[in-house]
């Protein structure tokens, strides 16, 4: 297939798709977006105002006035950017001013895409979905490791326990709930490196768009 294909990832938080995706997008020759800024970063507004990231409205305002510069701001990771992002995410509002800017991201050339409804919500017609997750366990250690590595310390069981409600909360909102595309390729990376979690996706990948 030539043209411009749509690789879109989903899974829940640490299971390697950001890894996978930015990988595959230099293999594939494709622009890569992490969606999860878009939330990080309306979450980040939300709380430079001093409001409620679960307040619809300011919520809302605040994903309308991004621009792509806040995609860069260096205060997006770490629990309290994780929790405001989980929080605006769950409000439809929000979700629905994030759309066209990731749908847009991906009109020129394609692209790979990760988040958690890019199969189902925002390309529910891209050409390859992959689904990607791994063990609890394994992604709050993933996470963890990531956190020290960034300098900030954290305690690998509050690590895990705010992980699963986070996951708890993106699979059990209303607005596109994180669920698999019933057609996602189902990538588990529990026992994976980040080679071979690579392999297994890009020979997917290749199956599904052909040689570029
Ligand atoms: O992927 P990341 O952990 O950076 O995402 C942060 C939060 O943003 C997630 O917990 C989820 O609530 C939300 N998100 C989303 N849809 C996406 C990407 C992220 O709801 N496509």
């Amino acid at each position: 297939m030539t043209g411009k294909p749509i690789v879109a990832i989903d899974g829940p938080a640490a299971a390697g798709k950001g890894t996978l995706a930015r990988r595959l997008a230099a293999e594939l020759g494709l622009p890569y977006l992490d969606t999860g800024l878009l939330y990080r970063a309306a979450g980040r507004r939300v709380l430079d105002t001093g409001g409620d990231p679960a307040d619809p409205t300011v919520a809302e305002a605040a994903a309308r006035s991004l621009l792509p510069s806040d995609l860069n701001r260096n205060d997006l990771r770490g629990p309290l950017a994780d929790a405001a992002a989980a929080s605006v995410a769950s409000i439809p509002a929000v979700r629905a001013a994030l759309l066209a800017f990731q749908r847009d991201f991906a009109e020129r050339d394609g692209a790979v895409l990760d988040g958690r409804d890019i199969g189902t919500v925002i390309f529910p017609d891209a050409v390859a979905k992959l689904f990607v997750t791994a063990s609890l366990t394994e992604r709050a250690r993933r996470r963890w490791q990531e956190l020290r590595t960034a300098g900030m310390d954290a305690e690998i069981a509050t690590v895990e326990t705010d992980m699963r409600q986070r996951d708890a909360k993106d699979a059990a909102r209303t607005a596109a709930p994180l669920r698999p595309a019933a057609d996602a390729y189902r990538l588990d990376t529990s026992d994976l490196d980040a080679e071979a979690a690579f392999r297994s996706a890009i020979a997917f990948v290749r199956g599904r768009i052909g040689p570029r």
